[in-house]
């Protein structure tokens, strides 16, 4: 693995049947930084998600975090090893509140401990007021901002967002994309997908592109932007 790198995927094939979902995908994320994942809908971004967090089990190819493979554990090996992720379907358990939801995750540190990092959490998106409330009750922008947090009940080191702003009215938006900054101010990792090219420009200092299953661009925003075979993948067909 290239020094400086805390996670690397290499050559990693997922196939479904005959659909190559994902297909010798590489990619090298650095610690600290903030990385976009995107392409067209199909073309492989959740799979790669699924693969590097055990959901999956790639067919081909290596995944490694921080210099360990981690391609052949189940996912609350891949979650103990400090990857978080949110799922592009909300999660939330809609019969428990806020608070609750919060709670469910197995961490250590206690009841107490538990309750105060999850209300830490629930200021940082200004949820917290909304505690007590059912999460069922919440608007869908607000669910997704607290499948956000629950990530972060455990702390990890790399967080994978999987279209967190979908769907999200603007005031959340900025709550959320305020929140990912602040993430990376303390030196998390965050890989994320997103169709929104102002949010990913607003972001990310690096884009992957997929198309197909296939990595066909990486580099700056604005230097994805103006890539000929990128517009190409998502407007040219
Ligand atoms: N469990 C599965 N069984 C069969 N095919 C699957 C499965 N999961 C994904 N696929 C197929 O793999 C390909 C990649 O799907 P994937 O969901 O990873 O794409 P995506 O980039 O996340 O798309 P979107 O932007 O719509 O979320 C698609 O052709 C999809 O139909
Ligand atoms: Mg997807």
């Amino acid at each position: 693995m290239p020094e400086g790198h805390i996670l690397e995927v290499r050559e990693v094939t997922k196939r479904f049947g005959g659909v190559t979902a994902v297909n010798h995908c590489s990619l090298a994320v650095q610690p600290g930084k903030i990385y976009g994942l995107i392409g067209p809908n199909g073309s492989g971004k959740t799979t790669l998600f699924n693969c590097i967090t055990g959901l999956d089990r790639r067919d081909e190819g290596e995944i490694r975090f921080k210099d360990e493979r981690i391609d052949g554990l189940k996912p609350h090996q891949v979650a103990c090893r400090g990857i978080g992720r949110t799922f592009q379907i909300i999660r939330v358990f809609p019969e428990l509140t806020a608070l609750e939801n919060l709670l469910v995750v197995s961490r250590k540190g206690g009841l107490a401990g538990n309750c105060q990092r999850a209300m830490e959490l629930l200021e940082f998106v200004k949820l917290d007021r909304l505690q007590n409330e059912y999460a069922g009750n919440l608007s869908y922008g607000q669910q997704k901002l607290l499948e956000f947090i629950r990530v972060l009940m455990t702390d990890p080191e790399l967080i994978l967002l999987d279209e967190p702003a979908a769907g999200v009215n603007p005031t959340l938006l900025n709550d959320l994309l305020g929140a990912i900054r602040k993430l990376r101010v303390q030196g998390k990792t965050v890989l994320i997908v997103e169709h929104d090219m102002k949010v990913v420009m607003g972001l990310c200092e690096m884009v992957f592109v997929l198309d197909y299953g296939e990595k066909i661009a990486e580099g700056p925003p604005e230097v994805i932007q103006a890539n000929e075979r990128v517009m190409e993948a998502y407007f040219g067909r």
